[in-house]
């Protein structure tokens, strides 16, 4: 080979090994993006629980009790017993927060991803059905339900 194609050999394979460690370093994203729906399900629930991540707001908590009556929670859900839909008390210490927050603010992806979901659709014969809840809102019933998992703690000792 001559030195000229030598040295244009060199380029080229120094370009690609450029290349190909700019793919992986885009790894992570790649693989974010590749995941399945099911696949982005099961890291919801990755991590420690709720009530470990969570950092108690009195103020939220007090909204939060508002919202759990305006937005018709209520209506389906009880703290302390299961009736049509699962008991919420204790569901801190079941879930992530990011899982809780997404089950409360978009129920009708979890209905179609998340296997933990699914099952609780098939044990209550019932699907949770969308309310409109903004993110916030869903953080200030998750305060809600911090604050009477507490109390129930505090006078269980
Ligand atoms: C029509 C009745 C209904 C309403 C209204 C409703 N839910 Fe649900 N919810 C369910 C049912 C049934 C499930 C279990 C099956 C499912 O997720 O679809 C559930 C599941 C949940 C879970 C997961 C429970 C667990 O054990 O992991 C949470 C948290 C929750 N709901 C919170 C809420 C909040 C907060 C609201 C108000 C914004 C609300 N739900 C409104 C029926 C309801």
């Amino acid at each position: 080979m001559s030195m000229q194609s030598w040295t244009r050999f060199l380029a080229v394979l120094a370009l690609l090994m450029l290349l190909a460690s700019c793919g992986s370093g885009d790894g992570g994203e790649a693989e974010k993006k590749t995941q399945t729906p099911a696949e982005r399900a099961v890291a919801l629930d990755d991590g420690p629980r709720a009530v470990e991540t969570l950092k108690f707001d009195g103020t939220l908590a007090d909204q939060g009790e508002i919202l759990f009556e305006d937005k018709s929670c209520s209506d389906c859900h009880t703290l302390g017993e299961a009736d049509i839909a699962p008991d919420l008390a204790g569901v801190l210490d079941r879930r992530t927060q990011q899982w809780l927050k997404m089950q409360i603010t978009n129920p009708e992806w979890m209905n179609q991803n998340d296997t933990i979901t699914m099952g609780l659709i098939e044990e209550f014969d019932l699907e949770m059905v969308t309310v409109e809840v903004s993110d916030a809102e869903a953080e200030a019933i998750l305060q809600y339900l911090l604050r009477e998992d507490r109390d129930t703690k505090e006078n269980s000792k």
